[in-house]
């Protein structure tokens, strides 16, 4: 049983709960590579995915993971819903709510909904990304990726490159790993550092070289070129230089290091194609481990047990 009630983000949340999520993560990716990957964990249960932003990767891996526990997913999409005709948050989920629903999956562009939620709602709630606040399951995943491919959490040195600033990614990484054990530095243009990096005490730096020397794991972020008009950096061009992981860069790497991308990807701006592609990408395993992780979440809050 998890200490958790809810999945709002990993900020706070032990050591032990993250681990107990891992490592039923491992065992949902056995039975999905098995010869039956389905369960009846979550049979009965009634699952909302409630997205008002865009996803692929998150929304069609939860409703996947739902699937495969045998749970009822309902899909709720702001477009073609009474929100274009005002319905407030509190309503539409107060509405769905009393068609008598189990757990809520919630991605939203506000910071703090998720707990909102909670605040007047029965059901079991699971950030799927809020603002930027946090992105729990995709750190999780992550986490698991990392464990997966280097065989251990403890003392292993993560690089976070990119628009660390407004990315709810890194800073669910940042709790989880610290957690973990694990030694996070973060980099990228000044413009785009966390300003009060103390906060999450981790190591910053504006040097990509530095931050990838020791690294066994770098994982680039998105650059959002839709905040590029705010002159936050100055060319797609430039960053492309400074920060974008080539085969140049990627040879200044420990040999063994893994590179990682939560997606969307930009390709030939914060990552080149050939690296993206490259043995050394775990960007495909991260998104199949997506599943995994999402079943071990909704799992271990659906149910009363331990057991998948
Ligand atoms: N990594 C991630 O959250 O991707 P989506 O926005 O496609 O869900």
């Amino acid at each position: 049983m998890l200490k958790i009630r809810h999945l709002l983000g990993l900020r706070g949340v032990c050591k032990e709960d993250i681990e107990k999520i891992l490592d039923t993560a491992d065992k949902f990716y056995d039975i999905l590579n098995g010869e039956n990957p389905v369960t009846d964990s979550l049979k009965g249960k009634t699952v909302v995915n409630l997205f008002y932003e865009n996803s692929t990767r998150t929304r069609i891996s939860f409703e996947l993971a739902e699937k495969r526990l045998s749970a009822n997913p309902l899909n709720f999409s702001v477009s073609g819903s009474s929100v274009s005709k005002g319905e407030s948050l509190k309503d539409t989920v107060e509405n769905i709510e009393a068609m008598k629903i189990d757990m809520v999956v919630i991605r939203h562009s506000a910071s703090g909904v998720p707990g909102f939620l909670t605040e007047f709602s029965n059901a079991v709630v699971i950030n799927a990304g809020d603002g930027f606040n946090e992105h729990p399951t995709q750190a999780l995943l992550d986490i698991m990726t990392i464990r997966q491919k280097l065989g251990r959490l403890k003392g292993v040195n993560v690089a976070i490159i990119g628009d660390i600033l407004h990315s709810r990614v890194a800073r669910s990484n940042v709790w989880g790993m610290k957690t973990l054990g694990m030694n996070v530095t973060l980099c990228g243009p000044s413009t785009l550092l966390p300003q009060q990096p103390e906060l999450l005490e981790v190591k910053t730096t504006t040097n990509l070289r530095e931050a990838i020397a020791d690294a066994d794991v770098v994982m680039l972020l998105r650059l959002q070129l839709e905040r590029q008009d705010v002159g936050l950096f100055p060319s797609v061009r430039e960053y492309r230089q400074l920060y974008g992981l080539d085969n140049e860069k990627l040879s200044l790497m420990k040999k063994d290091a893994i590179v990682m991308h939560p997606g969307p990807v930009n390709r030939s701006v914060e990552i080149a194609s050939e690296v993206a592609d490259c043995a050394r990408s775990v960007i495909l395993n991260q998104v199949t481990n997506g599943v995994a992780t999402r079943m071990a979440v909704l799992s271990l809050l659906g149910r009363k047990s331990d057991e998948v």
